[in-house]
């Protein structure tokens, strides 16, 4: 069960670890593939002997080094906060059951970093095999964070029969490797490399296209080896990507299908839309980078180059949402609920109650403060009250009565229910549900549960 320690207003707890997450995962994906880019373009570089390359690459591994080191770390800092505060019955999780492959991201993060940091001070300062050496153990220890942390994120989406089998049992950790190389790990790490070799190419494009028109050759050179980068990314993600969807379990794919049947007045269109945005917007980077980076390299400026960030940003914004999606109503899938209830705690909580066991609702006496308890415990995760996914909107038009009705109805979560695919169940005693609906009820009304001062309500009672 989580804390209800964090209430954010409009956007609710969740777009705030989206926010972070999606501006950490352009930088990380961008560290790894930029990390085999680095000592690639060095070595092809120190081979032809080209001097000014090596002093634009020099360039290039500072803003590497701040982007990655500073933003990249702190933004990753940030997720933990966020993750932390929002859903700490789910990050606990995480934690128990992959203690050991945290611990060996940590050391490799450790490696990453230091080797940023001596491949930027050395330039010129040892000798170029050397220098080299550090580039490509810096390429590898971030390769192996990309390689550990998928094993976590593909998990809580497709955890697998051996592990669920054990989940609860106190054996989980018997379960680490197959819940580790799940069903989707490998697709998934594949889409990413990709997707890190995009980001290489596309971060390198920004950096060479502030090189002054003057040195008109090498800019041409260094942009059209660069606009390389992204070809593997335009081959080859529609065929992981459908190796990717072809891997989910049928239940997960249905969400997306979901989408499709229902789009334009549909309920749950997100997925669907998210997943097209992620294949617009990767069509409209190759289209960029061939048309301008690639046939005219001469014309291509730093606008361009963000331009083409910007598409970047979004198709990995949107793969990224489209994949927490794809896990609605569940954190950890058939284990978790989005809520921190988890699937084997429902049928407990409605017998002894699920505010029962949270101190911050032991003291709310009154019907309404225990039915905001239940709000923030069981529904904040996904909604806010007037702002994202609103409440107030989403029961508009609703008395009491069918608040009571629509609350049974996601209690009881028949089979047929319509919102079994992306709502958790609500569990709790038939008191606990009651205090829920006169709070909703209230949160519904034209006022918005929000007392009016005195002189409206006189106004409004003549
Ligand atoms: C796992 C995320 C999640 C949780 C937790 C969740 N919901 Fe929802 N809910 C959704 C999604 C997604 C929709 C569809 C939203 C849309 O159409 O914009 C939705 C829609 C709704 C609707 C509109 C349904 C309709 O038929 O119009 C209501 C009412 C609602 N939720 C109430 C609740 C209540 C009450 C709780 C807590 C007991 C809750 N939800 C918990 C995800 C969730």
């Amino acid at each position: 069960m989580n804390y209800p320690a964090w209430d954010v207003a409009h956007i609710g707890s969740g777009w705030v670890i989206g926010i972070i997450a999606i501006f950490h995962v352009l930088i990380s994906h961008f560290a790894v593939g930029g990390g085999l880019y680095l000592p690639i373009a060095e070595r092809k570089a120190l081979k032809e002997g080209r001097r000014e390359w090596l002093n634009l690459l020099r360039k290039h591994s500072r803003f590497f080094l701040i982007l990655t080191g500073v933003f990249g770390a702190v933004s990753g800092v940030g997720i933990w906060f966020a993750i932390g505060l929002a859903n700490p019955e789910a990050t606990s999780a995480l934690i128990h059951n992959f203690v050991f492959a945290w611990a060996a991201e940590w050391v490799f993060f450790l490696v990453e970093l230091s080797c940023a940091a001596v491949y930027y001070y050395t330039w010129d300062r040892v000798s170029p095999r050397f220098h080299l050496a550090v580039g490509w153990l810096y390429a590898a220890a971030s390769l192996a964070t990309l390689i550990i942390i998928n094993g976590i994120l593909t998990f809580m989406l497709t955890p697998g029969e051996a592990w669920l089998s054990a989940a609860g049992t106190g054996r989980e950790a018997s379960q680490f490797w197959p819940a580790f190389f799940n069903p989707v790990y490998w697709p998934s790490l594949f889409l990413r490399i990709l997707v890190c070799l995009n980001l290489a190419g596309v971060w390198a494009l920004a950096s060479y296209s502030k090189i002054a028109k003057a040195s008109d050759g090498l800019r041409a050179e260094t942009l059209r080896w660069s606009a390389r980068w992204i070809a593997p990314g335009f081959l080859l993600l529609p065929v992981f990507l459908a190796w990717f969807l072809w891997s989910l379990p049928e239940p997960r794919r249905a969400l997306l299908e979901l989408g499709v049947h229902t789009i334009g007045p549909g309920a749950f269109t997100q997925a669907t839309r998210a997943a097209l945005v992620v294949l617009v917007a990767s069509a409209g980077v190759a289209g960029l980078v061939y048309l301008f980076a690639w046939k005219s390299p001469r014309d291509f400026g730093f606008s361009h180059a963000a331009a083409v960030l910007a598409l970047a940003a979004a198709a990995t914004g949107a793969g990224e949402y489209t994949r927490e999606l794809l896990r609605k109503p569940y954190v950890v899938v058939r284990y978790m609920y989005s809520n921190g209830v988890r699937v084997q705690d429902a049928a407990r909580f409605n017998r002894e109650g699920f505010l029962t066991r949270s101190l911050w609702a032991a003291g709310a006496a009154s019907l309404e403060k225990r039915g905001e308890a239940m709000f923030r415990g069981q529904c904040m995760a996904c909604h806010t009250r007037k702002g994202y996914r609103s409440m107030r909107r989403l029961l508009a038009g609703r008395n009491e009565e069918s608040i009571g009705n629509l609350l049974r109805t996601l209690h009881e979560r028949k089979e047929d229910s319509p919102y079994r695919a992306f709502m958790p169940p609500l569990v709790g005693t038939e008191e606990e549900i009651a205090a829920l609906k006169t709070y909703l009820a209230k949160l519904a009304a034209p006022s918005g549960g929000e007392e009016k001062p005195a002189v409206v309500k006189q106004i409004a009672s003549q």
